[in-house]
């Protein structure tokens, strides 16, 4: 029986932390408990300024809880494409930044002495395409000139997966991990050395006052702070206008044992779909994770279609024993492929890191660097490449209009009713959808006792219709990336606000 959830929240005696119950007043205020936020907050309480983390649910809630934990610079295909387009120099402090954030993991993993199966081990880049060959020579060729040690091979049997590619460019030195229990040691570090955590605590909007200072409000209370850093995934509200200059994209992953030893490697294809493999430690030599099938949120209904032809796909590659895990998440993709850090536009004092396409493990810890020599008032010669006030060449510009074009359709399109209504008597237990009930259109979901759990199918972001993902048994936003589950409360932001029926 494969269980539905994440294989890294299994663990029963996680850590919890106090909501917030009074109003606050600190030097930093991180919102959002993923590895940006929590790695933000380490390096900057440990250089003197009081912080506190308000997460919304639990540490590790968020994407961070669902990755697949591969720490690597090795980002599928990228440094032939950032030398094209934004030159080699760009480039090399990317790579640059991704080598020092997987060194920072590493070592704050050590000194916090965060037992998180931090495992070295090479990461592959693959094709079956012979026709794509010379892309990989390529990258490894791009990789080199940036200081990166990449090697490329058209051998059949290049990587240690049990068929044979067309040719695969190799990174050695790399490491995954165990990415839970590495953000519950961030956190226990964190309050040991005085650092604040507040789970259970949403904020709902961030305000810079005339006074200087930065109010974070929550259902709860305030917190007042010099500086606030917004960690969670894409921006809260309208925060930066992020929304509108990234894509949410969706992948799937599961986690197997085998009964031959899984490849010891990390590997990725360049082929679609995508698939992605690690180790799997905790299940001993046969276990594996494989991760792929992405696509953009709120665009498919039948989710449960990806979950299958993932493990078709692993059935069919490996000998399984059998499923143990499957679960989803999302990140947010840029269009020129580098994630958005720093002021946030518009902002003094509020602080941003986003759009991590997918590789936000080194990404992300390269954003606390920056972030934090920010907050310090320190200039960092990586800034400017992630700078999170630029609008990108004329190829983002480009794909950034057909983007918000394509979302305007989903808008308009949406409040036409070009999606498909039925009555509410119609739904069997289990399914969901769009309804009209007692004159209303509602999203609703009748569970197995019967039960029908109705919501307001519009996002409480910017109004876009949502649109019922059948494996999640959530309620997703094309448009922006916010989800609700089957009561309307906030899965993901940007929305902060629940569309339960009763808010209206
Ligand atoms: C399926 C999948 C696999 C991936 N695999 C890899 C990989 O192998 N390697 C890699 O480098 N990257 C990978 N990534 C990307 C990487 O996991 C993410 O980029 C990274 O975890 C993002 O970290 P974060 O801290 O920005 O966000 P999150 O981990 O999502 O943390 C944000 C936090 O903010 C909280 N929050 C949201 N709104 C509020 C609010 N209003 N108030 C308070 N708190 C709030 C959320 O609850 C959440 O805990 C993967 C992504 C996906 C989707
Ligand atoms: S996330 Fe912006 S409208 Fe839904």
């Amino acid at each position: 029986m494969t269980a539905h959830g994440s294989v890294w929240l299994t663990g029963t005696d996680r850590p919890s932390y106090a909501a917030l119950d009074v109003d606050l007043d600190v030097d930093l205020a991180v919102v959002g408990g993923g590895l940006v936020g929590l790695t933000t907050a380490l390096l900057a309480q440990r250089e003197g300024f009081r912080t506190v983390v308000l997460e919304a649910g639990r540490i590790a809630s968020g994407t961070t809880g669902y990755t697949t934990g591969k720490v690597t610079s090795q980002h599928t295909l990228i440094y032939a494409e950032l030398v094209a387009r934004h030159g080699e120099q760009a480039a090399a402090h990317y790579a640059a930044a991704n080598v020092a954030g997987m060194e920072l993991l590493a070592r704050l993993a050590e000194e916090a002495q965060i037992d998180a199966d931090l495992t070295s081990a090479p990461s592959y880049a693959y094709t079956l395409d012979p026709r794509r060959g010379s892309e990989l020579e390529k990258e490894a060729a791009a990789a080199r000139q940036l200081g990166l040690a990449a090697t490329v091979s058209d051998r059949p049997d290049s990587t240690d997966l049990p068929f044979d590619v067309a040719a695969a460019v190799r990174f050695d030195d790399q490491f995954h991990l165990d990415p839970v229990r590495y953000l519950d040691g961030l956190a226990h570090e964190l309050t040991r050395i005085g650092g604040i955590i507040l789970e259970h605590t949403r904020a709902t909007s961030v305000e810079e006052r005339r006074d200087h200072t930065v109010a974070v409000s929550t259902s709860a209370g305030t917190v007042r702070a010099d500086q606030v850093v917004v960690a969670t995934l894409l921006p809260i509200n309208l925060i930066g206008g992020y929304f509108a200059r990234t894509r949410p994209s969706r992948s799937y992953g599961l986690a197997a044992r085998l009964r031959t030893p899984a490849p010891a490697s990390m590997t990725i294809s360049i082929d679609s779909p995508t698939r992605s493999t690690r180790p799997w430690l905790a299940a001993g030599p046969g276990g594996i994770i494989v991760v792929g099938n992405g696509h953009e949120t709120g665009a498919v209904e039948d989710t449960m279609a990806l979950y299958q032809d993932l493990e078709d796909w692993t059935r069919s590659t490996f000998d399984v024993e059998a499923v143990d895990y499957r679960w989803s998440a999302q990140d947010f993709v840029t269009t020129d492929k580098i994630p958005y850090v720093g002021r946030a536009p518009g902002h003094q004092q509020v602080q941003v890191a986003t759009g991590f396409n997918k590789w936000g493990l080194s990404n992300g810890a390269a954003a606390a660097i920056m972030l934090t020599d920010l907050i310090a008032d320190r200039p960092n010669e990586w800034l400017d490449v992630f700078r999170a006030s630029r609008i990108g060449d004329a190829k983002s510009v480009a794909s950034l209009l057909k983007d918000n074009l394509q979302v305007g359709k989903e808008f308009v399109g949406g409040h036409l009713g070009k999606h498909r209504r039925r009555a509410a008597g119609d739904l069997q237990p289990g399914q969901g959808g769009i309804v009209e009930l007692d004159g209303d259109t509602v999203g609703a979901y009748r569970d197995e006792k019967g039960d029908l759990h109705t919501v307001t199918p519009t996002c409480s972001h910017l109004g876009c219709p949502l649109h019922w993902n059948s494996a999640e048994r959530s309620w997703d936003c094309n448009c922006h990336g916010s989800r609700f589950d089957v009561e309307g409360a906030i899965l993901n932001s940007p929305a902060t606000r629940s569309i339960a029926r009763d808010q209206d």
